[in-house]
């Protein structure tokens, strides 16, 4: 059976015949692979107890699936274009050997510091082409690797650490970023102050600066490489055992480490690649995400990788030395797939066309994003000056739940419609829910998003919480998965995700839980309480407004003081992506009887939409309402 869909008839009939038979539609796919053993059962599954197993009974190893196959047929061929952030420095460009040897001599080198099947592995690097090795060496030896996005705090760091009881931190002594260092080794260091688990940090060195190396702990990586052997026999890993941590943001609490499992994810990753981007032999493809994130661990490394292609990992910024960096990378290595975020977009298009039209874009035959809502502007902007009209854009919804992309165009085969996800995959079966749980059927055309059949890609559960995974996930609409997105379905079937139903919201493509930032500004001394909310933004596509009452009132000149420590706290705690826009001091925030802060009239007010904010007098102190708008910022 074919699995590469390339017509639009074809597409109608594989969708149909992947929900009639779905296990003879995923088998066919699994069969592709390399296992040790096959498969006894091939799904296994109880939505309400967010209960699924794919695969089970198999064995294999993903790096096998990888690397190792792809040895003989195309060693030679280059696997990872590894380009610096500075111009200036030489690229590499890693072949299939050469990864398989790298790879392997990181794996002996996990071992020989004591990582072993099981454990966990924080990789907290910058995106150079170690980061990779590290994550694909975890896999080789069955450690799971929790990569930690190099832009987050120590706190972030330390509490990520701390959930899932890491063994081990690999980092290096800095990183690159535009015309920027991070000093990634100092933040480890004080991560590590509040964390036991960690016995041994592995160190690679990237910018050479002098840090500090706790004796008995740490470790330069380097040499220790050069010493290990360059094979190490791949471990026999059951289909679901856990490959992976991804943490997510919640929008209560701590972050959701969500987990990932072998055979299942494999399968999804490549599967979803070989279709949402056409990529065909001696492509070079380039997603510009960070490993840090979902979108990197799957279109990235495991994707590409699976597929045996070239896949490019860009160490810098858009901006930097200027905002013609990702065109004139796309003509050095003349890109054919390329896949970035709207943020991004938005961002350059903003520097002018003039900085596209340098450069000779010609390579290019399909366009991705990912990570939000993509306005129509930006939606125009990509498909005129980047694409030149002729290349299709996939606009790709996922979520790191869905560990691979669940919604989106196939390139020449579905029409694309600007601002619309189109179509599910096959094999993903998406469903529109209103309030009261019933699926909405054909002609009404708004919901919540839902899941209603296990996809081999999803996450199992949320590490050491399984609890929270079916709270979170599968117990508002039981015997489905509920993605916490709303959507719209045209005549036509086409998706298009409007927007986060919860407190979560989307800066510059972050995901980012409301809750989480409150409780570090309700932290400080002269706060009482505090309400987030998000408000659209030229360029960030949302930035965050927040509603804030103090414990006593402060002049003029203690308030702005304020307003520095409450963005300083935040950077710290969560990250610098993090801070506040706008924030507005109140004497109090609109609370409903029950007390609970009623951030729809937040929202309205942020958004300057004050005609909308509905019916007022249900709430606690309706008098707040006028004080706030007021005083709005
Ligand atoms: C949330 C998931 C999936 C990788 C990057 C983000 C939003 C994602 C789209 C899109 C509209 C989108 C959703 C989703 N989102 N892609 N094409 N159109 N919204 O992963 O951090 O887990 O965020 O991003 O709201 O639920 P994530």
């Amino acid at each position: 059976m074919k699995h590469q869909v390339r017509d639009l008839h074809e597409y109608f009939q594989i969708r149909e015949l992947a929900e009639q038979q779905p296990e003879k539609f995923w088998t066919a796919i699994a069969e592709t692979f390399e296992w040790t053993k096959k498969w006894d059962n091939i799904l296994d599954y109880d939505l309400k107890k967010a209960d699924v197993k794919w695969f089970e009974g198999g064995e294999l190893n993903i790096t096998e699936n990888c690397i190792d196959r792809h040895i003989e047929k195309r060693g030679d061929q280059v696997a990872i274009i590894f380009e610096p952030n500075d111009p200036s420095e030489k690229e590499q460009r890693i072949t299939y050997n050469e990864l398989a040897e790298q790879v392997n001599r990181m794996a002996n080198v996990l071992c020989q510091e004591g990582v072993e099947k099981g454990d966990r592995v924080c990789v907290y690097l910058p995106m150079i082409p170690e980061l990779a090795y590290t994550v694909l060496a975890c896999a080789r030896i069955g450690a799971i690797h929790s990569v930690v996005f190099a832009g987050f705090s120590a706190s972030a760091l330390a509490s990520r650490i701390n959930d899932a009881s890491c063994k081990m931190v690999v980092t290096a002594d800095g990183g690159f970023r535009g015309d920027k260092t991070i000093d990634l080794k100092g933040i480890v260091n004080k991560a590590l102050e509040d964390t036991s688990s960690v016995e041994r940090t592995l160190v690679v060195r990237r910018t050479g600066a002098d840090v500090h190396m706790e004796n008995g702990r740490d470790e330069w990586l380097s040499e220790k490489l050069e010493k290990a052997n360059s094979f190490f026999a791949p471990e026999k890993m059951d289909s679901e055992d856990p490959l992976f941590i991804l943490y997510t943001s919640g929008s209560t609490g701590k972050p959701k480490g969500m987990v990932h499992t072998t055979a299942g994810y494999m399968v999804y990753a490549a599967y979803s690649f070989q279709n949402v981007f056409q990529y065909e032999a001696d492509d070079v493809y380039w997603c510009t995400a960070d490993i840090g994130w979902i979108t990197g661990h799957t279109y990235i490394v495991y994707g590409p990788l699976l597929n045996g292609a070239t896949t490019v990992m860009f160490e810098g910024v858009p901006s930097y030395p200027d905002f013609d960096r990702f065109w004139q990378i796309v003509e050095k290595y003349e890109i054919n797939q390329f896949y970035t975020a709207p943020t991004a977009i938005r961002s350059l298009a903003k520097q002018g066309a003039e900085h596209v039209e340098k450069h000779d874009l010609s390579s290019l035959k399909v366009l991705g994003t990912v990570g939000e809502p993509i306005n129509e502007e930006a939606w125009n902007w990509y498909h005129h000056h980047v694409g030149q009209e002729r290349c299709p854009i996939v606009d790709t919804w996922w979520q790191t739940e869905t560990g691979g992309i669940m919604i989106a165009p196939i390139p020449f085969t579905t029409p694309t419609k600007a601002t619309y996800a189109s179509f599910p995959l096959p094999g993903v079966q998406p469903a529109l829910l209103d309030e009261e749980g019933d699926e909405i059927g054909d002609n009404v055309v708004s919901g919540n998003l839902c899941i209603k059949f296990p996809w081999p890609g999803m996450a199992r559960t949320i590490w050491n919480n399984h609890q929270r995974y079916i709270d979170t996930y599968f117990a508002r609409y039981p015997g489905y998965y509920f993605t916490g997105d709303a959507a719209l379905r045209d005549p036509a079937g086409y998706y298009r995700i409007t927007g986060r139903v919860d407190d979560v919201i989307i800066v510059s493509g972050h995901n980012l839980g409301t809750a989480p930032i409150e409780n570090v500004i309700n932290e400080h001394q002269n706060v009482a309480e505090s309400a987030i909310v998000g408000y659209s933004h030229e360029v960030k596509g949302n930035a965050l407004y927040g509603y804030i009452t103090l414990k006593n009132e402060l002049s003029e000149e203690e308030q702005d003081h304020l307003r520095n420590e409450i963005n300083g706290l935040i950077a710290d705690h969560v990250g610098p992506i993090a801070k506040l826009s706008k924030m507005q001091f109140t004497s109090s925030l609109p609370k409903t009887r029950s007390g609970k802060i009623m951030r729809r009239i937040l929202r309205k007010i942020a958004a300057g939409e004050l005609d909308q904010l509905g019916d007022t007098s249900t709430l606690l102190n309706p008098e707040c309402v006028e004080e706030i708008i007021e005083n709005r910022v």
